[in-house]
């Protein structure tokens, strides 16, 4: 429309003002420009959205430095333009590249450079790596480093840290974020600010509370963890018939009290088998013990005897190896894969829960049903415990630490957009399902698998609206983090849907 031509044209001569012809045409792409497309695609990790019916931006700049930044804040001020802001794109509901108003994406693409003292065992990262550059960084430099943050490689650390991050060695390390030892960020006013400058309560917002509603976070410093030269990795998986939830029921107990090094989480899937009679429920245990073989096979005897792994199931290799196996590749492909953006997405839909009791037979059966009433569902439970027990809820904006068993991920395969409804029908079932069982008063969610049904900002802010997600993301932490964006962005400059409103 002319409006939003307008806001363009306005956004393009502010900046073209600043930075002159030559860094505007580089930096900034709008829909005329044949760059326009691929590069909004190029990191849409839901397919949902890549829909034309989706709105897009007016305007893309890929920054090359920080000054590039601050000029894009000021001309999107003044021209009122809504920004986003997309590292690696992998935002479950699209809030780093979908907003409903006129609006620009500053991608940080461009950004990414990982700086590692080995003297120290700390890094800079700028905020568009992906957290498969950063594995690959440290590999290069150490065989004994590692990080702990999540399994699937194009994640940007710029949205990962920012909502927590875990990944195969979180209950030895924690989460990524519990692991960021300062970073560095453009606030509202365009100030370039690190840990001393932002203030503490700005630091401690920024490491579980999500980035998009404080600023453009640029880098962050994390400090390394040992890891040792060889780790185990197994997979193993039982259907029904095999007695899958007797193990299963076994499993929330047994896994969050396994010693820190060893993580043992399960995936549940339907597979349409002919050996297996038809349509199954699967679950598929995955390992990984930070230790050889020969000292995890006792371990798995004397706490989990029941899944009956023997010495044949575990294969060792170097941690570097297993986080190619975690990422889904082969351990034997060059860890260049590790430097891919681009990864073919689906459309999806996800949520989340976190569990304190186990659930007891009949729900689990209840539960499969629910699943073979479905296509392609796919749950990912992961046990908490180890170190996520030992930091206090208040630590950090992420609360979900001692007490919980495990947290579960649902999602299901919309597959088109005609056959969409009939999916997110059924996740919504199932999640009402799940009710008796999981967390309550708040139920808890990640705020990384972020979920738009928990909630959204509409029209003027409302502070007990947002309290319907806020809580269930943050619990008691909510109230801190609307103080916090009352004194660093009171004016909600930075927002979307699920932003905090300031108190
Ligand atoms: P994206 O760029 O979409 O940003 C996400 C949010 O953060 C948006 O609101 C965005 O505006 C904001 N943001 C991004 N960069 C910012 C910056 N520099 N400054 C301020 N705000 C910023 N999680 C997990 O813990 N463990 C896991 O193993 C996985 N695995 C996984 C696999 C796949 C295939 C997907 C799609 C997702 C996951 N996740 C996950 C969830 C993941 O942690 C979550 O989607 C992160 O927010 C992704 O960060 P990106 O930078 O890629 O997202």
């Amino acid at each position: 429309t002319s409006t939003s031509a307008g806001f363009e044209q306005g956004f393009l001569q502010c900046f073209q003002a600043i930075l002159g012809n030559n860094t505007t045409s580089e930096v900034t792409f709008s829909k005329s420009s044949s760059s326009y497309e691929p590069l909004l695609n190029s990191s849409i990790r839901n397919a949902r959205f890549l829909s034309s019916s989706v709105p897009k931006p007016n305007v893309i700049v890929t920054p090359q430095s920080l000054f590039h930044i601050q000029v894009a804040l000021l001309c999107s001020k003044k021209n009122n333009l809504e920004v986003r802001v997309r590292s690696g794109g992998h935002d479950y509901e699209g809030l780093s590249y979908v907003s409903h108003v006129p609006f620009l994406i500053i991608d940080l693409v461009n950004l990414r450079s990982i700086e590692i003292n080995m003297d120290e065992e700390s890094a800079w990262v700028q905020s568009g790596a992906t957290v498969g550059e950063l594995y690959y960084a440290i590999a290069q430099k150490s065989k004994v480093h590692g990080f702990p943050a999540g399994s699937c490689s194009t994640m940007g650390v710029g949205g990962h840290f920012s909502g927590g991050g875990f990944g195969t060695i979180f209950r030895k390390y924690g989460l990524a974020s519990d692991n960021v030892i300062d970073a560095q960020i453009i606030d509202v006013n365009g100030k370039i600010l690190n840990r001393t400058l932002m203030g503490e309560d700005l630091f401690w917002a920024i490491r579980g509370g999500g980035g998009s509603s404080f600023g453009v976070i640029t880098a962050w410093k994390i400090k390394l963890v040992h890891v040792p030269s060889t780790v185990t990795v197994f997979d193993v998986s039982r259907s029904l018939d095999q007695g899958a939830t007797d193990l299963f029921h076994k499993w929330q107990t047994v896994a969050p009290k396994l010693p820190a090094e060893l993580f043992l989480h399960n995936v549940v899937g339907v597979s349409n088998s002919a050996s297996q009679g038809g349509k199954t429920v699967v679950v598929y245990f995955t390992g990984l013990y930070l230790g050889t073989a020969e000292n995890l096979l006792p371990l798995m005897q004397n706490n989990f005897s029941e899944l009956g792994l023997q010495h044949n199931n575990f294969s060792q290799m170097t941690w570097i190896q297993s986080v190619l196996h975690f990422a889904g590749y082969s351990i034997d492909e060059s860890l260049e894969v590790l430097l891919r953006r681009n990864q073919t997405s689906s459309s999806f839909k996800a949520k989340s829960d976190y569990v304190k009791e186990p659930i007891p037979l009949v729900g689990l059966e209840g539960l499969w049903n629910m699943l073979l009433s479905e296509n392609s569902p796919l749950l990912i439970f992961t046990p908490y415990g180890g170190k996520m027990s030992e930091i206090s809820e208040s630590e950090t904006p992420f609360p979900h630490r001692k007490g919980n068993l495990y947290g579960i991920q649902y999602s299901v395969n919309l597959v088109s957009n005609e056959e969409a409804p009939k999916h997110l029908d059924w996740m919504r079932r199932l999640y009402e399902y799940m009710t008796p069982y999981v967390s309550k008063l708040p139920r808890q969610s990640y705020l990384n698998y972020r979920d738009l049904d928990l909630g959204v900002n509409q029209g003027k802010l409302n502070y007990e609206n947002a309290k319907s997600w806020g809580l269930k993301y943050f619990k008691n932490n909510f109230e801190k983090l609307t103080q916090v964006k009352a004194r660093v962005d009171p004016g909600n400059f930075f927002r979307d849907e699920q932003s905090i409103p300031p108190l």
